[in-house]
This record gives structure tokens, sequence and C-alpha cells, in this order.
């Protein structure tokens, strides 16, 4: 478990650990590097956002660790939100499963830039672990940069997965690491990282972008977990929305539900070990991604979405 590095941070976060009465968890519960945590979590990469203050970015963290949420997806280069999640939470309450991803970093302008390199995705573990006040951060995922979406590696960015997984392993021998896990990966890429021992993969997945589902599939097959980042379909825009889905905001007025709900709901029936990581800056918003967990899709719904493509869905 998380350990705070030393006792002056408990003294200056003590009066502000949450409660850890036990609620239910949002969606129940599946594995997560042997751990059991909620299946809806928290992504906290919109604390980032301009305009989202430190006070609600701490309202928010404790807000979801209040309701059952012990799964937070975090990034150093995700600007201040280790710092956050640390100010509101640490000491880090027993159960509380943080994750982050390695594999790229802010250049001097702010930039996101991949840094791939072993001793490069090293440094970014001793940075998380030292912004988030821990000596062992439960799951790092490998964010790979193949191809898009997003940023792309070219020259001495291109590193051998191998090489890679050689270094968070010794990281994980040395105890500063609970588990590895990839992101932006392709199946044969999972494949060939499974020897390693792969807690989960993070790739962008939801009801209208199934471009990873093979991946998916080879989830199954290995029993690992699966974490579709943009689950709503992100907030940038161009990419398709739940919300802005004809057919899921149909389903969900029939429903009597929020077409978010529909979309997270439909991610947790496609497998029993999907983790979801919605990501959100308002406390309303947190709540409906939260209750997302007590639906239950009826079976024409699900077949309905199951055919959805967001081509189609938007022509
Ligand atoms: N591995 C990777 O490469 C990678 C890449 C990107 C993200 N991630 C992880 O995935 C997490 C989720 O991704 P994301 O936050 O970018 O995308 P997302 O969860 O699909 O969508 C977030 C967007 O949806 C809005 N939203 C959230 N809940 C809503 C609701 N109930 N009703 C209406 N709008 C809602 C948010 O705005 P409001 O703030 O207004 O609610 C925000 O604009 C991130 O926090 C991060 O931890 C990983």
């Amino acid at each position: 478990m998380l350990r705070p590095r030393d006792r002056k941070d408990l003294a200056v976060t003590e009066q502000r650990q949450p409660s850890t009465s036990p609620v239910p968890a949002p969606g129940g519960t599946a594995r997560l590097a042997g751990r059991a945590v909620a299946r809806v979590g928290y992504g906290v990469m919109q604390l980032e956002r301009a305009g989202v203050s430190r006070d609600t970015a701490l309202a928010l963290l404790r807000q979801a660790v209040a309701a059952g949420v012990n799964h937070l997806d975090t990034a150093q280069f995700y600007g201040p939100c280790n710092e956050l999640i640390r100010a509101a939470l640490a000491p880090y309450a027993e159960g509380l499963v943080l994750v982050t991803k390695v594999g790229a970093e802010r250049d001097a302008s702010g930039a996101l830039v991949p840094a791939q390199r072993p001793e490069q995705l090293r440094a970014q573990v001793e940075a998380n672990l030292t912004a988030l006040g821990t000596e062992r951060v439960d799951v790092v995922n490998l964010r790979r940069v193949d191809g898009r979406p997003g940023i792309v590696a070219t020259g001495d960015q291109v590193v051998d997965l191998d090489d890679q997984l050689a270094e968070l392993t010794a990281l994980r021998a040395a105890g500063k690491v609970g588990a590895v896990g990839l992101s932006g990966v392709t199946a044969a890429q999972l494949g060939q990282a499974l020897p390693a021992g792969i807690a989960c993969v993070q790739n962008l997945y939801s009801v209208l972008d199934r471009d990873a589902e093979p991946v998916l599939g080879a989830c199954r097959e290995h029993g690992v977990a699966w974490v579709p980042f943009f689950p709503l379909g992100g907030a940038f825009p161009g990419r398709p929305k739940a919300g802005d889905s004809p057919v899921i905001k149909a389903a969900a007025a029939d429903l009597g539900i929020t077409p978010g709900q529909v979309a997270l709901a439909w991610l947790l029936g496609r497998y029993e070990q999907t983790l979801l990581i919605p990501g959100t800056a308002s406390p309303a918003h947190l709540a409906e991604n939260l209750a997302a967990g007590d639906v239950t899709l009826p079976p024409a719904v699900t077949a309905a979405l199951d055919n959805l493509t967001a081509t189609e869905d938007h022509q």
C-alpha cells in the first residue's frame, strides 16, 4: 500500500484524511493488480484544465473517494494533478489504488512530447513518486506513442518494447512500482508484453470509437483488466461524444437516465474486467458518472448500441 514518505507529510495532511467508512463500490468491484477496485473510478486529467480552481479540484477528489472510488488515474504530465491528489488524499487510505502513466513529458514550452527511453521512464516514475508523496505507486502504465491519437515517437524516441518493460519490471522488483500496465498498444504488443506480467491495458475506446476492439478481445482472452480512456468521447473537439449521439440520447430518454450513463453502462457490460475512469471537473457530472455503475441496460438497448458506429450515428 502507498505510504507517505515521512511524518512531516502526515502532520500536514492528517486533518484532511477522508472518511474510510465503507460505502458501496460504484459499479461493484473488479480486480486490478491483485486488488479489488470499484469498477467506476475517476480519471483526474480534467483537473488540469484552465479555470478549475484548486479548491474545486480538491473537493472533487474527496467527493470521489467519499463515494467509494478507490481507483484514480493520473500522470505527472497532467500538470498539477499529482500534487492535487496528494493534497486532497494523503495519507492515502488503505485500499486506494493510484495508477499513473509514463512515456511522455512536458518540454520547456509546456508541449507534450514523447519520453520513451528507459532512463526517461525511470525518471518519470521517480517524479510521480515525489509528487504523489509515496514510496510506491500501485500501477504504472507504459504509454506507447507508436501512432495516433496524440503524439507520435520519431528518431531516438522509437524504443523497443522489451527494453522498456525491462526497466519497468526492474522498478517493480525494486518495490517502486506495484504493477505494470500498458496504454496505446496493439493486441500484438500486449501479447509480446504478457510474459512480463501486465495488470491492465488503457486504450482509447468507447461506444462511438471501437478501433481498439481487437485489444479488448486480447484482454478478455488473457484476463487482463481493460481501462478505456475517453469513455465519454473525451473533452477534445472533433471526437464523437456520447452526449451528441442521437441514438444514445434516444436510449437515455427512454430509460430516464443521461447519455453519458448509457455510454458508461455499455462499457461496463462489455467485459467484466472493464474499469472506468471518466474525467470531469463538475461535482454533478462526477455523481452522475458514479451512478452509471447502478445501470443495467436492457438487452435490446445493448444490442442497438453494439451495432452503432459513430459514422452511422452522425449521418
Ligand atoms: N492513456 C492515455 O493516453 C490517456 C489519454 C487521455 C485520458 N486518459 C485518462 O482517461 C481519463 C478520462 O478521459 P477524459 O477525461 O479525457 O475523457 P472522458 O472521460 O471521455 O470525457 C471527459 C469530458 O466529458 C465531460 N463529462 C464528464 N462527465 C460528464 C457528464 N456526466 N455529462 C456531461 N459531460 C461530462 C467532461 O466535462 P466536465 O468537466 O464539464 O464534466 C469532459 O469534457 C482521463 O482523466 C485520464 O485519466 C488517458
